[in-house]
């Protein structure tokens, strides 16, 4: 065919998602596996979000409320935020790409971090616009002094800045001092929004981790919050945009108005108000991952202290052969040569027995 596309498309490589079991079961002739590459959680669904689910199975003829007006309403108590202020997305990989939609004529800007979630480049290159990456600091943390120089230099600047705290795939994370230094000086600013996305805040431990109230303060700050995380929803697709009425109405203008489907809002609504399984998986995952952070010190593997529900570490290896070599033990992580990381890889933390498993694979891969 002789189509004309154009060249930021043809530039982008399909999303590879964490290999499914399914895929390696094929490709290494092996029948078990366990998965760590997705920063899935490792529960099933609550009895209170499968009750909920089970109820609503009657009602699918039936097209989902636009307007979400319920989970709007649970949502607004978890995060304490008025219903006006939430937008609810299939998922918050949608509301990246609509809040850029909405916000970038091709040639405009979009900042972020070297080593941010690969999401924010991935939309703005598919919008036209343009993505200016500002290096990581040395342990891998995102620099906001850094970013703000960059800020200052700008003739025009960009449309949006996205922040990730804690930050996917490194689990590094930026403490309060330092986020208020940058939004004392670019917080208010009329010209450009600041995305701050929480994906993972609730396996944050960090007692400097930055107050939302604070941050929300500011008219052009938003947050941005997940339910396939630590709320176990992924294969749902639910997630949430809070910040400014005005800014949320633009969005309204371009968005699906079925983008949330029926089964998302009632499992969300559950979840959200499911403090008891909230609390079991923050303290499974929060526990396993100091102790797998131990075995990775013992063992002498570099990594960063995570907030997250994931490991960055360094195989100080080719990154391929170490992956190859995981596979063949059963074990499925993420390789991240996407991010330009060439040695360095990322473990989700699982259930006790995954991470069992995951230290005796590591004890022969890495010996
Ligand atoms: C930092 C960050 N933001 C957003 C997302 C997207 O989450 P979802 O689209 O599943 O809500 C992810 C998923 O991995 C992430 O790591």
């Amino acid at each position: 065919m002789k189509l004309k596309i154009s060249e930021d498309i043809l530039s982008l490589v399909p999303y590879k998602p964490g290999q499914s079991e399914a895929d390696v079961k094929k490709q290494y002739n092996r029948d078990f596996f366990v998965k760590l590459a997705s920063n899935e959680s490792p529960l099933e669904p609550s009895k209170m979000v499968k009750e909920a689910l089970s109820e609503s199975i009657k009602n699918l003829s039936l097209y989902p409320d636009p307007g979400c007006q319920r989970v709007r309403e649970v949502a607004s108590k978890y995060y304490d935020v008025p219903t006006e202020k939430i937008l609810v997305g299939n998922g918050s990989n949608e509301l990246v790409d609509l809040l850029i939609r909405v916000m970038c004529e091709p040639e405009q800007k979009v900042m972020t971090s070297v080593g941010a979630f690969i999401a924010y480049k991935i939309c703005t290159k598919a919008s036209r616009a343009q993505i200016i990456e500002v290096p990581l600091k040395e342990g891998y943390s995102i620099d906001l002094e850094a970013m703000s120089d960059e800020l200052e230099k700008m003739s025009e600047l960009p449309q949006i800045v996205f922040i990730p705290n804690p930050n996917n795939p490194t689990g590094s994370y930026i403490p309060e001092n330092e986020m208020m230094e940058f939004l004392d000086k670019w917080g208010g600013n009329e010209e450009m929004l600041i995305v701050i996305d929480e994906a993972y805040n609730e396996f944050v431990d960090a007692d400097d981790f930055p107050d939302p109230k604070k941050l929300m303060s500011y008219e052009n700050v938003l947050l941005m919050k997940t339910m396939s995380k630590v709320f176990g929803l992924a294969g749902l697709r639910i997630g949430f945009l809070l910040g400014s009425t005005e800014v949320l109405s633009l969005v309204h203008r371009i968005r699906n108005p079925f983008n949330v489907n029926a089964m998302a809002q009632v499992a969300a609504c559950a979840a959200l108000e499911d403090k008891e399984a909230l609390d079991e998986v923050t303290t499974m995952i929060k526990n396993e991952r100091y102790s797998f952070q131990r075995f990775l010190k013992e063992m002498n593997l570099d990594f960063v202290p995570s907030q997250a529900n994931f490991v960055f570490f360094d195989t100080k290896r080719d990154f391929a052969k170490v992956h190859d070599a995981l596979l063949r033990e059963g074990l499925i992580i993420r390789p991240l040569a996407p991010y330009g990381f060439k040695t360095q890889m990322r473990i989700t933390i699982g259930s006790s027995e995954q991470m069992s498993f995951a230290r005796e694979v590591f004890k022969k891969v890495f010996k």
